[in-house]
């Protein structure tokens, strides 16, 4: 239903949030239940609209699947997969559907995945995946927008990657794991997410080392070496990098509890170079605050270890009321500034020339109302509201709800003045038909 976040500027944020489980990892997992067999139950899975498509994806597939939202888990039955074919109406939907391509050529020898298409945000192209699946000997064609994959065997192979990409390196990993031999994935992706991915397969029984270095080496087990497992995922990196922006641009005070604090070494390091002050309190748990105005810092996003491209737009509405000019440079997508415009609607000072953006920190931003153009964009848009003065509202929610869970109640808690209203149907025509149609 189309819905709003209104939000009253200039609160800072206190208190303390719970972070879920990470988005990036439990889609993932998700798809790497189809090589089971039998049952799996993961853990810790987010309340998001993502997890909702990723499950009607599976199912898509025969899979039996149980999700009980309150209690954060999802049970998953692949014993009997019914169908290979990951159609159009959910890749295009998610992207990250496509991590089902490696796993259902693990599984079946086949897979007809949509092709993912671009987003918001760049290409996304998806040629590593196909070169790395050829490597292990499937047939790969490009159809009537379907990747169409087939294989007589998987075998194992030697497979380096011009880049460090996350979902070819996954696609990789899930077409390996029942594949004949050992597969060596050199420069892949070092991101925690696929770290979990690994402990994941391991705990079902696959062979993966050396995920969360650039050599990922997978040795091919058979059907029935994989059991079920119970297994939980990690908490969302990002999601707490949006909560600590938010905290800092707020000039607030706030513990993060449910965080991995080295999985944003990054962040912190970035977030302590500004003016903030984080302190580690456990291994699941930080607090940030920041009493004064931010100094200017910049930015190169980078495969991880480096600064997460999906922190980029969040940190950008934090410099924004920085003191000085803070240069950002996006070097993983091509159209990954789309929250400029919006920000300078703000009265945000933001050039961007290319890949950089150059933002020069104003006193103040003002509230305005706003449209959020996908996941990441979105929050920064809140971040700049909830500093800025006045009333800012925030529409194209549809973006946000696919990557933070409960957003209204977790910054509610933290002290914002942020609610979620129905946008009113100002066309006069439809007002009037509703006013007729509740007259009948
Ligand atoms: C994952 O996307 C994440 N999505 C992204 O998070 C994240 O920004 C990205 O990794 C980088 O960290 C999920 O995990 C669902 P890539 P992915 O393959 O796997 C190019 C969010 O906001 N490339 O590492 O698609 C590609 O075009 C989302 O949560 C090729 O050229 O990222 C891009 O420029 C956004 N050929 C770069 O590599 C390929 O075959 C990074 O892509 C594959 C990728």
């Amino acid at each position: 239903m189309n819905e709003k976040i209104i939000i009253e500027g200039g609160k800072k944020l206190r208190g303390e949030v719970t972070i879920g489980g990470a988005k990036n990892a439990v889609l993932k997992l998700m798809a790497a239940a189809l090589l089971l067999d039998d049952i799996c139950e993961i853990h810790n899975v987010p309340a998001l609209a993502d997890v909702k498509t990723m499950l009607e994806v599976i199912n898509k597939l025969g899979v039996k699947s149980e999700y009980n939202e309150n209690e954060k888990f999802i049970k998953i039955d692949a014993t009997n997969i019914t169908s290979c074919t990951a159609s159009y109406e959910y890749v295009s939907k998610m992207r990250a559907s496509f991590i089902t391509l490696g796993a259902l050529l693990g599984r079946c020898n086949e897979a007809k995945v949509a092709l993912p298409g671009g987003c918001a945000i760049g290409e996304r192209r998806i040629d590593f995946h196909i070169k790395g699946l050829e490597s292990l000997g499937a047939k790969v064609k490009i159809e009537g927008g379907y990747v169409v994959a087939t294989a007589t065997k998987l075998v194992g192979s030697e497979i380096t990657l011009d880049r460090p990409s996350v979902g070819a390196t996954e696609n990789i990993m899930l077409a390996a794991v029942l594949a004949e031999g050992s597969t060596i994935i050199n420069n892949a992706a070092q991101e925690p997410e696929i770290i979990d991915l690994a402990n994941f397969l391991n705990a079902i029984g696959a062979d993966v080392s050396g995920a969360g270095s650039s050599e990922i080496i997978i040795n091919g087990v058979s059907q029935k070496d994989l059991h079920p497992a119970v297994y939980t995922t990690i908490p969302d990196r990002i999601e707490a990098g949006t909560y600590m922006a938010a905290i800092v641009a707020s000039r607030g005070k706030a513990v993060i509890k449910n965080v991995f604090p080295n999985h944003l070494s990054a962040v912190i390091s970035k977030l302590t170079e500004l003016g903030a002050n984080v302190s580690i309190i456990d291994p699941f748990s930080l607090e940030v605050s920041c009493p004064a105005r931010p100094k200017a810092v910049n930015i190169v996003t980078q495969p991880y270890p480096g600064f997460p491209t999906d922190m980029q737009s969040p940190l950008m509405a934090v410099l924004s009321t920085a003191k000085g000019i803070s240069i950002i440079n996006e070097s993983i997508y091509e159209n990954r500034f789309r929250q400029i415009a919006e920000l300078r609607r703000m009265g945000a000072d933001v050039q961007q020339e290319g890949s950089h953006a150059i933002v020069k920190g104003v006193r103040s931003l003002t509230g305005v109302q706003l449209k959020a153009s996908d996941l990441r964009a979105g929050a920064s848009l809140v971040i700049a509201g909830l500093c800025a003065n006045g009333t800012s509202e925030i529409e194209g929610l549809i973006h946000l709800d696919r990557g933070y869970e409960n957003i209204i109640e977790k910054f509610t808690m933290l002290g914002a003045d942020i609610k979620r209203v129905k946008i009113k149907d100002t066309n006069i025509n439809n007002v009037k038909n509703n006013k007729r149609k509740q007259k009948v």
